[in-house]
């Protein structure tokens, strides 16, 4: 494993290179994003769309201002309570001030500001870094080193620090700033209720067909293994048919071959923090069966989680 220091780091994005970088959320494949060669070799190494545009990771709210088309009203508030945080808004922008490449030709653009205060004074030093999440496209997100070392390789530089990187598990919501309203463009791990007492509603998920946020069209968080979600629970006649259990370290599941627990059923925070760990374990064990118990109250702390364990379980 390639772990490197600050200065490393700062030399390295400085030359246009490429590195893993912690967030609060997942990691990110981190390169500056004011340039052009930085951003193709992200395209390049993640294998990812062209039309699928990068988060701009900014260290302070007030950093936003020099690129935003026009004021938003409810801007913010939004960033004064969410900021730094796993929040990503998508404003219009003036064009000039990101290159094309990296927002995929667009003329609005993905902002946050991470939470890790590593990640921020890193920022400060380089400059705005575009970071899609640190995986290969279409397979789980990386929320461990080993995760980036094993889509790209053992001498790939991740940058050290000492906060807890990946705590949450789940990338950030996306909010789309659209006629006047806010509406999701992914879930996340803030649920999306949380605005209604800022904004006066609750954004509405937008529907994929229509593509709001390219990303969502793209399959997604895909392992090899084939994955049945159940909302039933376990039934011991269908034993046979599966490889692998994921259930909650509360429940039995008799006769199971193989069980992986994945944190208690009252704790979505514990399961979306081991969630990409867990699709990565069964993805190693190729062309797998999956029974997934999703059995859970319905909360809508479970609706982020929900979201990617049906991409990935879509084929
Ligand atoms: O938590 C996160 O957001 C992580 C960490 C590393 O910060 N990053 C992340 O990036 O999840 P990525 O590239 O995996 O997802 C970026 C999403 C994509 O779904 C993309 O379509 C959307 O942001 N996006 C970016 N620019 C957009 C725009 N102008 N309009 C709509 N969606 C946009
Ligand atoms: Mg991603």
């Amino acid at each position: 494993m390639c772990i490197i220091p600050f200065s490393k780091a700062v030399e390295l994005l400085k030359n246009d290179q490429i590195i893993g970088l912690p967030t609060e959320t997942v990691y990110g494949l981190a390169g500056r994003a004011n340039s052009p060669i930085a951003i193709q070799k992200i395209y390049t190494l993640k294998n990812r769309p062209a039309q699928n545009p990068l988060i701009i990771h900014i260290s302070s709210a007030e950093s936003l201002a020099e690129y935003l088309l026009e004021p938003i009203e409810t801007l913010a508030s939004l960033s004064s309570l969410f900021w730094p945080g796993p929040l990503t808004l998508v404003v219009p922008i003036k064009p000039h001030t990101i290159p094309t490449i990296g927002r995929a030709g667009l003329s609005t653009a993905a902002f946050r500001v991470p939470l890790l205060e590593t990640t921020r004074a890193l920022i400060r030093e380089t400059g705005p870094l575009v970071a899609p999440s640190a995986n290969i496209s279409g397979k789980p997100s990386a929320t461990k080193p080993e995760h980036i070392e094993a889509d790209f390789g053992i001498d790939f530089p991740i940058l050290e620090t000492d906060e807890t990187a990946a705590l949450l598990g789940l990338e950030s919501t996306i909010l789309i700033y659209q006629q006047g309203r806010w509406v999701a463009g992914r879930l996340g791990a803030i649920p999306l209720a949380r605005f209604q007492p800022i904004l006066g509603y609750v954004p509405s998920i937008g529907d994929v067909k229509t593509a709001l946020c390219p990303g969502q069209l793209f399959r997604h968080y895909a392992p090899d293994a084939h994955l049945t979600l159940s909302e039933e629970g376990w039934d011991e006649s269908s034993c046979e048919l599966y490889d692998i259990v994921v259930g909650f370290p509360e429940r039995t599941y008799r006769g199971a071959k193989n069980i992986i627990h994945w944190g208690s059923e009252l704790s979505p925070e514990k399961c979306a923090h081991e969630l990409y760990t867990i699709l990565r374990e069964v993805d190693k064990q190729k062309q797998a069966k999956v029974f997934w118990d999703i059995r859970f109250s319905s909360n809508e702390d479970w609706n982020a989680i929900l979201d990617r364990l049906k991409k990935a379980s879509s084929r």
